[in-house]
């Protein structure tokens, strides 16, 4: 999918996002776990003030298990309540009803000791785009819940999922950009495939992405492609995946574009293994 990148686009997204985030209890924001600093926007502390607040951690089959854990641990650290999810497989979505219920344990209990019972917690998913938000709603929400439609004190046209008798989910889910104006983020971001591939040209992507892999994961790239390869020059690798998968131009010439779209598409897709790009401690 494309998305537009302008300011118009952006500043009415958050609004949109502010508005809604004012009928809920509980924000469920979906991070990629490849990257899960910069597939969040930090406005969405400032949205989500006073709100219980769970993170996900999306697409956690395509990262290091090793720093999901790590990841895990720094998010909880911070006071949220977190679970690492396959929102299209469905891998870890069972355990988010009892998280919604810890997270919302104080509001559970204050509504009791007013005797009210029976109201249930409204919540709603929020994330960048791709992070897939779309995919999880309806993993989670399945597609046998009912949907209800305007309630008195609840802005018209919204509509809410029932999952249960204790909770109910905004069916349209809460936009916020990236911050991809930094250098570091739109280049992870772009390595992901959250960002369009115009950002960067698919060389430069490629190069980024064989540059990491040599320092964090050597080894990978000669597993996938049979070459010999070493940290130094990425694009002598470049040129020899292309040799590798026979990405010719006339003439025997390696065809670097067509190696580079390769490989950033066997990225993407997991098929050089499960990376993460970013560690916590860029963050302690
Ligand atoms: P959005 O609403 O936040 O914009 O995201 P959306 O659900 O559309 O998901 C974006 C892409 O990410 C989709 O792929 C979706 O299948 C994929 N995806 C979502 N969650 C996961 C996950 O946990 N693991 C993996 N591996 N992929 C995930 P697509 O290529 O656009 O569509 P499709 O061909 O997969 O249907």
């Amino acid at each position: 999918m494309n998305y537009q990148w302008y300011p118009g686009h952006m500043t009415k997204a958050r609004r949109m996002m502010q508005e809604d985030a004012r009928l809920v209890d509980l924000i469920i924001e979906l991070v990629d776990a490849r990257a899960p600093m910069s597939s969040r926007n930090p406005d969405i502390d400032e949205i989500g003030k006073g709100k219980s607040r769970i993170l996900l951690l999306n697409k956690s089959d395509l990262a290091d298990e090793k720093y999901n854990a790590m990841w895990k641990a720094f998010f909880k650290q911070k006071g949220f309540f977190v679970q690492e999810i396959n929102a299209k497989s469905g891998a870890g979505i069972k355990g988010i009803i009892p998280l919604v219920q810890e997270a919302c344990r104080e509001k559970i209990e204050r509504d009791r000791k007013r005797g009210i019972i029976n109201r249930p917690v409204r919540a709603m998913v929020s994330g960048i785009p791709n992070v897939g938000k779309s995919t999880f709603i309806n993993s989670f929400a399945g597609r046998s819940c009912t949907r209800t439609g305007n309630k008195p004190g609840v802005t018209k046209g919204k509509q809410w999922i029932r999952l249960n008798k204790n909770l109910e989910l905004l069916d349209t889910p809460g936009i916020l950009w990236p911050k991809f104006e930094d250098q570091k983020v739109g280049e992870r971001l772009a390595m992901i495939g959250t960002i369009n591939d115009e950002i960067l040209q698919v060389e430069e992507l490629a190069a980024a992405i064989i540059g990491y892999l040599q320092k964090e994961y050597p080894g990978r790239l000669g597993e996938r492609y049979g070459i010999i390869d070493a940290e130094g020059n990425v694009y002598e690798t470049l040129e020899k995946i292309a040799v590798s998968r026979r990405c010719f131009q006339k003439g025997e010439i390696p065809d670097l574009v067509r190696a580079s779209q390769m490989l950033v598409d066997d990225f993407r897709g997991g098929k050089i293994g499960r990376i993460t790009l970013e560690h916590p401690e860029e963050w302690q």
